[in-house]
């Protein structure tokens, strides 16, 4: 019998600077590591039946790729695109051209911060946006689209 985890394929995508997590700004981004991130992001998509792919570029155009390469083999999209969330239409296009249920999330709450942050090139493209709420976004995210997809 078929794995019912090769079902419902989701990426999510952590774009540029949150590798650096752990050591970066811990006031606004805790200090939990990007690789302690994805294991918890790994263990709540095995509880809730979903195959997970993770990838973290701080490259604009790597990051177009790997959601171009999505196209067709995910069911859902969970993307913090960082600092290209203010400033992106390519990250933004490849979102639309993916076409799948998307949740932006972010670990501190943009709409707290400098008014440049206020703006995303996401959110209005997105199914939902979550911000504020640390690593525990990324669950969250899961969870929703857990639901959406099933
Ligand atoms: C961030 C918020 C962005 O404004 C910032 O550039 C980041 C991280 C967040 O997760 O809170 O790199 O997306």
């Amino acid at each position: 019998m078929a794995d019912s985890r090769q079902n419902n394929p989701i990426l999510v995508v952590h774009g540029p600077n949150l590798n650096m997590l752990g050591q970066r700004e811990p006031d606004h981004y805790g200090r939990r590591t990007l690789a302690d991130i994805n294991r918890s992001i790994q263990s709540r998509a095995d509880e809730l039946n979903l195959r997970v792919s993770t990838f973290q570029s701080n490259h604009e155009g790597e990051i177009v790729d790997a959601i171009q390469k999505a196209v067709g083999q995910v069911q859902g999209l969970i993307i913090n695109p960082a600092a290209y969330t203010h400033t992106s239409v390519a990250i933004r296009d490849a979102v639309l051209i993916l076409d799948v249920p998307t949740i932006e999330v972010h670990l501190s709450n943009i709409h707290k911060r400098e008014s440049f942050r206020h703006r995303s090139f996401i959110a209005d493209i997105a199914t939902a946006q979550i911000s504020g709420l640390g690593a525990s976004g990324y669950l969250f995210a899961l969870e929703a689209l857990a639901r959406m997809i099933a």
